[in-house]
This record gives structure tokens, sequence and C-alpha cells, in this order.
């Protein structure tokens, strides 16, 4: 079967790009990145990608009079790479409703709550503050509205008494580098369908199992 082509947003560090780039490097994994997409120079993930021997571009988005301008500009370079979908992966651009529907179902993002809990930024301050015993992470298909979107992963990690946001932030990293390339998989297997808001998982394996602070089992 032929590999799902795959375009990757990123701002910085890059770790869950990491983990997109050692799953498609599993046999078998049906999906390739063909290009990461930096919006600024000295993303860390620049250098994962280049180690990785992936095509990178930097497109500034300071070089552009307008967002528009920017993400025209981001849509050349994917559809020029021949990227058939998207993967937001700690890009830190509020991207329009063009650049959005241009890539309707085809273009997911990474976001480190249990959405639709604490969007935006700063997350781990606020459910810290709020006082949950439980917070995570979540993969979704991109909407114009940030953080919004049919879900199609979720992993909740504790909240343990002497947290800080520092170590909430790791452990839900951890989790959030398991459930990124396990939604890419699902996407580009073609289990995972949008019907109206929400994501449907079909599949023999307990799919519901499979999405549900998915084991290592589901992770292969
Ligand atoms: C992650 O926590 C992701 O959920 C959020 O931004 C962070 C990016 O981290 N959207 P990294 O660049 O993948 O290490």
């Amino acid at each position: 079967m032929a590999r799902l082509k795959v375009g990757v947003l990123i701002s910085g560090r890059g770790s869950n790009l990491q983990a997109l780039i050692d799953a498609c490097a599993e046999p078998g994994y049906p999906a390739e990145i063909v290009l990461v997409l930096s919006n600024s120079a000295d993303a860390l993930g620049i250098e994962r990608a280049s180690r990785a021997g992936l095509k990178t571009t930097v497109i500034p988005h300071g070089d552009f009079v307008d967002r528009e301008g920017f993400e025209a500009a981001l849509d050349g370079a994917l559809r020029e790479a021949g990227a058939e979908f998207v993967c937001n992966a700690g890009f830190l651009r509020i991207l329009t409703p063009w650049f959005v529907e241009r890539w309707r179902d085809r273009q997911i993002n990474i976001h480190p709550s249990l959405l639709p809990a604490f969007p935006g930024l700063h997350t781990h301050e606020r459910a810290l503050a709020a006082g949950v015993r439980f917070s995570g992470c979540t993969v979704h298909f991109v909407r114009p509205a940030m953080d919004k979107g049919p879900i199609i992963v979720q992993a909740a990690v504790p909240v343990l008494p002497d947290d800080d946001a520092g170590t909430l932030a790791a452990r839900v990293l951890a989790a959030e580098h398991r459930i990124f390339p396990l939604a890419l998989r699902l996407v580009a297997e073609g289990r995972a369908k949008v019907v109206g808001s929400h994501v449907v998982i079909a599949g023999s394996d307990a799919p519901t199992e499979a999405v549900l602070n998915p084991s290592d089992r589901f992770m292969k």
C-alpha cells in the first residue's frame, strides 16, 4: 500500500516530530514525511529532520506582511513537496480559515490537554490551578477555531500532588509521543474517519480500546 505523504509543521523543539520520524522508520508504518516546515530558523526540530535525512524548509512568518501571504507560502511548499496530509507538531502560529479549509480533514494537531479542557497556551499551569486529577493530551483534526476539531485519540495521565508545570508537562509529553504516531497511523490506514463533529474508528481489533489511553498493544 502506498504510504501517506505527510508534511510536518513545527516551531521549536520538535520532540513530537521525532516521534513521527521514529514511527515512519518502522517497517509497515503507513505514512512517510516528505517535508518538515518551520516558521522559525532556529527550531531544534529542523536539526532533527536534517539528521533523519528529511527535506526541510524554513518560512519565517515575519517575512510576510499578512497571514495570508505566509500561509500561501506554506501551502505552496507543502504541495510542491507532494504532501497529502499535514501534521501540526508544536506549530505556534494560528492558521486562518483559508488554510484550514484547504486542508480540511487532512490536517491534525497535537495539544497537551484533554480537550475541550484547556485549549490555548499554558495548559499545565491551568490544569494545576484548576485542581484536576487527570490531564493528558489530544490529537484532533484541525478546524478554524483553535484547538477544536474532531478528536482522534486522547491519553490521560494522573496529576500528582507534588507536580509543578514542568513535571506534569513531561508526563503529558511522554503520552503525546505515543498517541501522535498512533493517530497518524489510524488516519493513514483509513480507519479514522470524520463523521459530523466526531471521529469514528473502524477496524477489527477493539477500536474503542485502541483510542482510549491506548496500551502498548496498539502502538505498533
Ligand atoms: C507539545 O506539548 C505539543 O502538544 C504542543 O506544543 C508542544 C511541542 O513540543 N502543541 P515539541 O516541539 O513537539 O517537542
